[in-house]
């Protein structure tokens, strides 16, 4: 495996560097304290390429590889993860979710404007009763010869109010178990189509939470994705690498939080010298630039995965997995390291705890990346 960056993919994290220290930085707080959804930022990161990344440029995107989203992923979630969540939606479920089973109809109609961010997406999967569980699915869409009928409700849907299209998986045998659920394209507008009230959350609070709900939406049938049946499949490849995604994410909260961390520890004093020359500050600082590096390793060989078009579902779990466990240990000792400082909005790093919580329940708790990874580890 060869990890040495190319130049191309070096320019692309130094964009996204260079966006999240100049657009992004300046008003996280305030985002954060308003639950406001990042509207301009987001619109920027679309007319630079970032919300369609690994899209053919023939639909709008901007054709870089994985290796690429991640690097773009971590420097974005070092400063801003509930703007970097909206990102990742968009690209790793939505975008490729299409690009990679949808239609050419589909593509046209849908992947071009999500792929050039003048239009937003979302990935609706869970329900009040099927989270981790999944193929207890209760979103109906009866097969009505034309179209669907959807009915059901979903909940917790990142970009559920700034999306327009959004991806929604249904049961339509329900006598076949995972084999009779579809994903259908849904447009917001569609009558029978609410979206309900917005989720006050401990963390990524500048993302948009939604609960929504369909209510005898007729869908067209040319608004299904793939074969009859294969909804379940589709949304267990996609959350592949969506994984990727969050686990790029959780290195980026990780990374932000210890280079706040390394910085604080040299100008902070006490008992005569900087914090760092104290062996339990250091060490600190030792485990978090080990275990941020390990991450790294683990979303990079991922990402080279799936690039290769090797089978990435156990490294993206393995990613994902590791990396939010080492975002959750790393912010929670960055606090630790600010001492009563790290406590308030100003210094970053206790919203950096707050937003670490969620890459271990998103996409697939640490508990299901543990079913996966040991099914896989023990060929099952
Ligand atoms: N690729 C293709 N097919 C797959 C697959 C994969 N990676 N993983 C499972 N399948 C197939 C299986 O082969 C099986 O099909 P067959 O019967 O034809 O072989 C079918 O799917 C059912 O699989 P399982 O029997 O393994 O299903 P299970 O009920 O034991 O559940 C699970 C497995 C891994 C726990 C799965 O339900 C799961 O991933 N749950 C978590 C759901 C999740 O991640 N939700 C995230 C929502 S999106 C989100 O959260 C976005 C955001 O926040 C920003
Ligand atoms: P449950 O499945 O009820 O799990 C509760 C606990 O039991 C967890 O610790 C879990 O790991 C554990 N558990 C469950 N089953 C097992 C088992 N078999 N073995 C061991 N432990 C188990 N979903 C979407 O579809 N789209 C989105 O855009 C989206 N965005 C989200 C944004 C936010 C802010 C949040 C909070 C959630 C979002 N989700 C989204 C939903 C998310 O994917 C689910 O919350 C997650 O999959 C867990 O489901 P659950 O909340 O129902 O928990």
């Amino acid at each position: 495996m060869n990890f040495e960056l190319t130049e191309e993919q070096k320019a692309v994290r130094d964009a996204a560097r260079d966006f999240a220290q100049n657009v992004l930085k300046p008003g996280v707080i305030e985002r954060d304290t308003e639950q406001r959804f990042p509207k301009d930022e987001v619109k920027q990161l679309g007319e630079l390429g970032f919300m369609g990344m690994m899209v053919d440029p023939k639909y709008g995107g901007s054709g870089m590889d994985t290796v690429s989203y991640v690097l773009a992923m971590e420097e974005l979630s070092k400063i801003d993860a509930s703007t970097s969540v909206c990102v990742s939606v968009n690209n790793s479920l939505v975008c490729w979710g299409i690009e990679k089973y949808g239609t050419e109809e589909q593509k046209q109609k849908y992947l071009k404007p999500l792929a050039s961010g003048e239009k937003i997406g979302a990935f609706c999967l869970s329900e009040p009763e099927a989270g981790s569980d999944a193929t207890s699915q209760r979103t109906s869409a009866i097969d009505k010869g034309d179209h669907y009928l959807v009915n059901g409700t979903k909940n917790w849907i990142t970009n559920g109010r700034t999306a327009s299209i959004y991806l929604v998986i249904a049961q339509t045998h329900a006598e076949k178990g995972h084999k009779g659920i579809n994903c259908l394209i849904l447009e917001r507008g569609m009558e029978g189509f609410v979206v309900g009230a917005k989720e006050d959350k401990l963390g990524i609070r500048g993302s948009d939470t939604h609960t929504l709900m369909f209510q005898d939406v007729k869908v067209p049938k040319e608004n299904r994705i793939g074969e009859d049946g294969f909804g379940f499949k589709f949304a267990m490849k996609t959350l592949s690498g969506g994984r990727i995604g969050i686990a790029a994410q959780a290195l980026g909260i990780a990374s932000g939080a210890y280079e706040l961390a390394l910085a604080y520890s040299k100008e902070r004093k006490a008992f005569g010298k900087p914090i760092h020359q104290h062996q339990a500050i250091a060490f600190k600082l030792a485990d978090m630039a080990t275990n941020i590096e390990a991450a790294r390793l683990l979303c990079l060989k991922a990402a080279q995965q799936k690039d290769n078009n090797e089978n990435f579902d156990l490294a993206s779990s393995k990613a994902k997995l590791f990396a939010s466990k080492v975002a959750m240990d790393t912010t929670i000792e960055a606090v630790q390291v600010h001492g009563g400082y790290g406590f308030v909005k100003e210094y970053h790093v206790e919203r950096m705890m707050r937003d670490a919580k969620i890459t271990q329940i998103y996409e697939g708790t640490s508990e299901v990346q543990k079913i996966v990874i040991s099914r896989a580890i023990l060929g099952e």
